[in-house]
C-alpha cells in the first residue's frame, strides 16, 4: 500500500476529488493547509480601509489517499491531469509506504487497501 499525499491549492479540492473518484479511489481525506513554495510570491492581503500586510503562507488543501501498490501510477496521473497547470504553486505529490491497515468497522486488518 501506499500513501499518496496531494498539496494543491484549495479551489482544485473537488476537481482532484473527482478525478480520485474516476480513477477507482473509494476513500480520501482532506485537510486544510497552509503552505508556501519555492516559486510562490507572497500575496499582498487587505485593501483601503484595512491593514494589508504580506501573507507569507497560501491556503492549500492536502488530500491524502492510501491506494494499493498497483493503482498508485493511475492515481498520480488523475491527480496530475486535474491540479497541473503549470503555474507556481501547482503543489506536490508526496508518495511513502504503508505497511497495514485496520478497518475500524469492519476490525479488518490487512496489507492491501481496504478502500
Ligand atoms: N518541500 C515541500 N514540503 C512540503 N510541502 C511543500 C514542499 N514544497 C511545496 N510544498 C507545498 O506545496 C505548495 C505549492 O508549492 P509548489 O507548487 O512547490 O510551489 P512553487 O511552484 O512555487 O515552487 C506549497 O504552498 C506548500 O504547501
Ligand atoms: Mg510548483
Amino acid at each position: 500500500m501506499k500513501r499518496i499525499e496531494a498539496i494543491v491549492a484549495s479551489e482544485k479540492i473537488s476537481v482532484v476529488n473527482d478525478a480520485l473518484k474516476k480513477a477507482g479511489v473509494g476513500g480520501a481525506t482532506i485537510v486544510e493547509a497552509k503552505g508556501r513554495g519555492k516559486g510562490e510570491k507572497p500575496k499582498m492581503m487587505g485593501g483601503r480601509g484595512t491593514s494589508s500586510h504580506v501573507a507569507e503562507f497560501s491556503t492549500r488543501a492536502n488530500i491524502v489517499t492510501v491506494v494499493d501498490d498497483s493503482e498508485v501510477d493511475n492515481v498520480i496521473k488523475a491527480i496530475l491531469d486535474a491540479a497541473s497547470t503549470g503555474a507556481p504553486g501547482d503543489g506536490k505529490i508526496f508518495i511513502s509506504s504503508v505497511g497495514e491497515a485496520v478497518d475500524i468497522g469492519t476490525r479488518k486488518r490487512s496489507q492491501t487497501s481496504m478502500v
